[in-house]
């Protein structure tokens, strides 16, 4: 039975970057996100380029009901996946108390309910099928508090030590788990979340991709790309938590119009 890479997010960023990584690598492909044209065009293109199959499923995982839809597809078992890479993502700037609900929601919907629904159910078919692996895309952001982006720094962190306790449980049935945590990325990712950063200098989804699939080989339980994205990690330890959420709220008001 054809193997396949089953990768959410895949239209733009780091998903993207993750696809052409691997079909590169000769994998074949599932491509998940909301845009249909977009992820056609992109399917096309890597299976020209690559010569391997690249499927692709458009569907707003945000959406509880689309989720279950696609997640009882998954279960028919039509496709084997070996590999799950949880992309998709959204962040939000602002006070929280003046977010619209509707915004936040989304935010919890996809950073966290879709990633752990997705785990159980693609995991559980890894079980069955005697092994696969897993990657989970977290965020620096995943270390410390973040005032004024609070809810994303937290789904951040969830997606860290849910990855990271995933990982011990499922490690006899054969399935890999591994947690991503990227600094800040040249993406649409910031446009979307309404950030007023210039991404010009920043690390390309590319480099992040070139690193975490090599990370991936090696089964790297936390990757995170880039030494000063590694030296904040680890800032949030040598500072007090008081001191930690000053400095990641002082950038984030910095960088959020509200
Ligand atoms: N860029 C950074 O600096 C950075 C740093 C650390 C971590 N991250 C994380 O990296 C991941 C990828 O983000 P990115 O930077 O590559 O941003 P991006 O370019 O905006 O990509 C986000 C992807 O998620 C998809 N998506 C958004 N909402 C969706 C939904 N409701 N259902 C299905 N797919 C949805 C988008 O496709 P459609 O619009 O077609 O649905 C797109 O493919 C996110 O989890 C983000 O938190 C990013």
């Amino acid at each position: 039975m054809t193997r396949y890479a089953l990768i959410t997010g895949a239209s733009s960023g780091i998903g993207l970057a993750m696809a052409e990584a691997l079909a590169r690598r000769g994998r074949n492909l599932i491509l998940v996100a909301r845009q249909r044209d977009l992820l056609e065009t992109i399917a096309l293109e890597l299976t020209q380029r690559f010569g391997v199959e690249v499927l692709f499923r458009a569907c707003d995982l945000g959406e509880p009901l689309r989720l279950s839809g696609f997640l009882l597809e998954l279960e028919d078992g039509a496709h084997q996946i070996d590999l799950l890479v949880n992309a998709a993502g959204i962040g939000t700037c602002g006070p929280f108390l003046a977010q619209e609900w509707s915004a936040e929601q989304d935010l919890i919907d996809l950073n966290i309910l879709a990633l752990t629904r997705l785990c159980h159910t693609v995991g559980n078919l890894m079980a069955i099928q005697g092994g696969g692996q897993i990657l989970n895309i977290a965020s620096v952001a995943a270390f410390q508090p973040g005032p004024w982006m609070s809810t994303y720094y937290a789904s951040k962190a969830y997606v860290l030590h849910f990855s990271e306790g995933l990982r011990e449980e499922v490690k006899k049935a054969g399935v890999k788990v591994s947690v991503l945590c990227p600094g800040p990325t040249r993406t649409a990712f910031f446009r979307t979340a309404q950030l007023q950063v210039n991404v010009d200098n920043l690390m390309s989804p590319e480099e992040v991709a070139l690193y975490t699939v090599r990370a991936l080989a090696k089964n790297r339980a936390v990757i995170t790309p880039g030494f000063s994205n590694r030296l904040w990690t680890l800032s949030p330890r040598l500072v007090s938590r008081w001191l930690a959420r000053q400095i990641s709220g002082y950038i984030n008001k910095k960088y959020c119009p509200r």
